[in-house]
């Protein structure tokens, strides 16, 4: 068995597929898994939709950078899922390893459109619901994913998410 040393954090644009990955992984590697827009929905009891539009965004980004500093404290040992927006907290780099999943953006919607539950997919993320605005945030987001990362995969060059996991196996 192969053991984190470190934490390990995904990255990348919304419906990339961090969390599903983050989860595989961690069942890979037998540990634990967490998942930053979750922490943010129990600490608010509310869905992120809701705090978006109870609270706002900027309310969001602030939950964003409590959340990444309690994860540089206090977690160890663990594969951790991130919102899209999550690169804006600042001790990032310091949380743990950073894998940014990278992907096209026609890669990604298209990911979304044929996933079985892909209303869901799209109603749970406010900042997708304007199609011009969110390839804007894409282009806006890009290098700074790159510049985040310690490894970069290209997830379109994959089958299936079998296969990106393979390949990130290969890291450690
Ligand atoms: C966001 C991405 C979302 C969620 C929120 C904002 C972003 O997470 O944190 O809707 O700014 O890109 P996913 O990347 O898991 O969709």
């Amino acid at each position: 068995m192969k053991r984190l040393m470190n934490n390990i954090v995904f990255i990348g644009f919304m419906g990339a597929g961090k969390s599903t990955l983050a989860k595989m992984l961690a069942k890979e590697i037998k540990t634990i898994v967490v998942d930053t827009d979750k922490i943010i929905e129990n600490m608010e009891g509310k869905k992120i939709k809701k705090i978006f539009e109870s609270s706002g965004e900027e309310y969001f980004r602030e939950l964003e950078k409590k959340v990444a500093l309690w994860l540089e404290k206090s977690v160890q040992n663990t594969v951790i899922s991130t919102g899209g927006g999550f690169i804006h907290a600042e001790n990032l780099n310091k949380i743990g390893k950073v894998i940014y999943l990278k992907s096209t953006y026609d890669g990604i919607i298209k990911r979304l459109k044929t996933h079985p539950q892909t209303k869901k997919k799209f109603a749970k993320r406010p900042l997708l619901h304007d199609a011009k605005k969110a390839k804007e945030l894409f282009k806006k987001r890009e290098s700074l994913y790159e510049e985040k990362a310690d490894f970069v995969i290209d997830i379109e060059k994959f089958n299936n998410e079998k296969e990106i996991i393979k390949e990130i196996m290969k890291i450690f």
